[in-house]
């Protein structure tokens, strides 16, 4: 698997924050990653790219980003405009954020509130959207902050902002998400710690006017890329794929737990550790997959894997429920939406509601033979494909090229593992509901 994506964000950062050199291997190729890293630079940061997927950055130290000559452009990314807002709100410059059409439509609320709380003075479109600016402040105040929604992207960015805070800043997490900044800080040689704060709350907690040196590290594979081979796998009858250096963070891996609860026959074998992340190798066979009830609370441990879940279950028996995921809402697309226009254009019953949707399976493959829309969201475009290598009739799925933004080795994967996959550009008479 190539590098994960979430991981590879943080790599650019911290080494970006550190004295000294990082080495980075295994990054991710993606377009997401490839913003990070442009803004890195625009911010100060020297990186090289030997190799296509190693980086060597000289970085800035905490405290020692230049203010941008020109707009920070996250394209796609969710990840890097949040985690790089918070990098900047603790220091004293400039910075203003642009994205594309579904960045500029996902809410950033969730990181101005906290970083206004720590001193930035941020103003955005709509006081929600991008194009926004974030006024970085010179002396930044120490928060405790409870967050609202579980969110490994807001938690993140208060953790950067952190680090050029003096005291200590607090994050607490009523429900535990992702936890790869708290272990590359670490990594990095920042002082952080972790604790029950009683109803099974996380507190985690930063010492400002951190040092960080450099350090070098190798990003373990993409769960959530690979999760839509393990499905191609599962769906088409006597395959067996193993899929070698899977990230296995048990904050990453709720997907596992759903399949085997839906009776799919997947393995875990060498595992290791690369990076600071647990990794193995996922063999898996064909499956009679059932319908399930995913518990809500499971939710952020599989938070980008829904689509795929959703695909699954429309060929499995019987019908399954997820609920508690509002979040899907406003992910690179309205998740649930998309999912759901796009399953019944294929034949398939699906409810739909605010906070989740219900798919009935039918027990054999989807007729398709319709067209689908991605709304620049790359997990929506690989889901149909994968549904596509099942379903009686072909699937067109228009605005595939955004699979780029995460994982752009997809379309020679899918096709070596037997996908049959027409490809053109885009005319208007594909665009048919
Ligand atoms: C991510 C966190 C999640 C996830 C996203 C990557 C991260 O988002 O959906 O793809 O790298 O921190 P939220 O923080 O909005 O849950």
């Amino acid at each position: 698997m190539p590098g994960d994506k979430s991981i590879s964000h943080r790599a650019l950062i911290f080494g970006a924050l550190s004295v000294g050199e990082t080495v980075v291997t295994g990054l991710s190729q993606g377009d997401d990653v490839a913003r990070t890293e442009a803004a890195l630079r625009h911010l100060g940061a020297e990186i090289w790219a030997p190799e296509a997927d190693t980086r060597v950055i000289f970085g800035r130290g905490v405290g020692g980003l230049c203010e941008p000559a020109s707009a920070l452009d996250l394209g796609n990314s969710g990840t890097g405009a949040r985690l790089l807002m918070g990098m900047v709100a603790s220091h004293h410059l400039t910075a203003h954020f642009t994205g594309d059409a579904s960045l500029s439509n996902r809410p950033m609320d969730r990181v101005i509130l906290p970083l206004r709380q720590m001193g930035a003075d941020i103003s955005a479109r709509d006081g929600n959207l991008l194009p926004l600016t974030v006024a970085g402040t010179r002396s930044p105040v120490p928060i405790e902050y409870v967050l609202p929604t579980p969110s490994a992207q807001v938690k993140s960015a208060i953790l950067l902002a952190a680090l050029n805070t003096p005291g200590d800043t607090s994050v607490i997490e009523p429900v535990p998400s992702r936890d790869h900044t708290e272990r590359m800080m670490a990594h990095f040689g920042a002082t952080i710690t972790e604790r029950e704060d009683g109803d099974g709350r996380r507190r985690i907690t930063v010492k400002g006017e951190a040092e960080l040196t450099g350090r070098p590290v190798s990003i373990p594979g993409d769960p959530s890329s690979a999760a839509f081979l393990i499905a191609a796998a599962l769906a088409i009858p006597t395959s067996q794929v193993t899929i070698q250096n899977v990230g296995t963070n048990s904050l990453r891996t709720g997907f596992f737990d759903t399949l085997r609860e839906m009776g799919a026959n997947i393995e875990l074998s060498s595992i290791q550790t690369v990076g600071g992340e647990p990794v193995a190798d996922v063999t898996v066979k064909h499956s009679r997959l059932i319908g399930i009830h995913v518990p809500p609370e499971r939710a952020p441990t599989m938070i980008d894997e829904y689509p795929v879940l959703a695909v699954l279950a429309a060929s499995a028996e019987g019908q399954t429920v997820v609920r508690g995921v509002s979040e899907l809402r406003i992910k690179e697309s309205d998740r649930i939406s998309a999912m759901t226009t796009g399953l019944r254009a294929c034949g398939v019953t699906v409810d739909e509601f605010e906070d989740g949707f219900a798919v009935t399976g039918l027990g054999r493959p989807v007729p398709g033979g319709a067209a689908v829309h991605t709304y620049l969201d790359h997990r929506v475009a690989m889901s149909f494909l994968v549904l596509g290598m099942t379903s009686e009739e072909p699937i067109v799925v228009n605005g595939a090229e955004t699979i780029d933004t995460s994982f752009p080795e997809f379309m020679d994967l899918l096709t070596g593992l037997g996908a049959e996959v027409s490809q053109k550009p885009w005319t208007r008479n594909d665009y048919r509901d």
